[in-house]
């Protein structure tokens, strides 16, 4: 498994048949909090998660979904900070794992595919997305689709990066703000490598967050 929690069902492409990927997400979701920025179980990296959302999400609480939810750990800091969460994941044992981390919180899991989740149209304040986008076929289409999930004021809040080096995937933080940039009003762009504390040590491939401003 690499880093950012993705296996080798990437088809080397960039993007991942979503059915054939399940099972695998399903094997990997009783070892998969167990990275650092996973789990989110060492204060220091959960701190610097928090702090990062802090500055990601609206300061009102809200409506935030989390596509690709896995565990629900953002659906959890999140929830911590008052926004009420709707996550989706197409597999099944990451939903149980997000069910059960928050449990007794507003909050709800969905099976489904984050591509085009079973969700109503403009009832969020936040599209969260954390290392999924650079599975889905279509990623322009796909962040039109999400647009559409947002209140007006909404905000997508995208975390991805570039993993590996000699098969590098993932989407460049260069190409995700110029497929971004003629949809929204505004897009802020936050490089990640640097802060070791995210990732539970230093890490050299680029890791970054986009706030995209509907
Ligand atoms: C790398 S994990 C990230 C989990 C979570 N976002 C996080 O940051 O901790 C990817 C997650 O996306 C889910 N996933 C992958 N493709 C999906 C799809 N098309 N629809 C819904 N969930 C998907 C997987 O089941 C897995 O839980």
């Amino acid at each position: 498994m690499n880093t950012n929690g993705t296996t080798d069902t990437s088809d080397g492409t960039g993007t991942t048949d979503t059915s054939d990927s399940t099972d695998v997400w399903d094997e990997a979701a009783a070892t998969f909090d167990d990275e650092p920025d996973h789990g989110l179980r060492d204060p220091v990296v959960r701190a610097a998660w928090a702090d990062r959302l802090d500055g990601w999400l609206p300061a009102e609480p809200g409506a935030v979904l989390d596509l690709g939810c896995g565990t629900g750990s953002l659906s959890l800091l999140a929830a911590e900070r008052g926004h009420r969460v709707t996550g989706i994941d197409s597999a099944p044992r990451m939903l149980e794992r997000a069910r059960h981390k928050l449990a007794g919180r507003d909050a709800e899991f969905r099976l489904g595919n984050a591509a085009a989740p079973p969700v109503p149209p403009g009832a969020y304040d936040v599209v969260l997305v954390r290392h999924v986008l650079w599975t889905l076929p279509g990623p322009e289409d796909v962040l039109r689709h999400w647009l559409t999930l947002l209140r007006p004021a909404g905000r997508l809040v995208l975390i991805e990066g570039v993993w590996g080096e000699l098969n590098p995937v993932g989407i460049p933080a260069g190409t995700l703000l110029d497929t971004l940039a003629p949809l929204v009003r505004e897009v802020r762009h936050t490089p990640l490598s640097q802060d070791a504390r995210l990732w539970g040590g230093p890490v050299r491939d680029e890791r970054y967050a986009v706030v995209a401003l509907s």
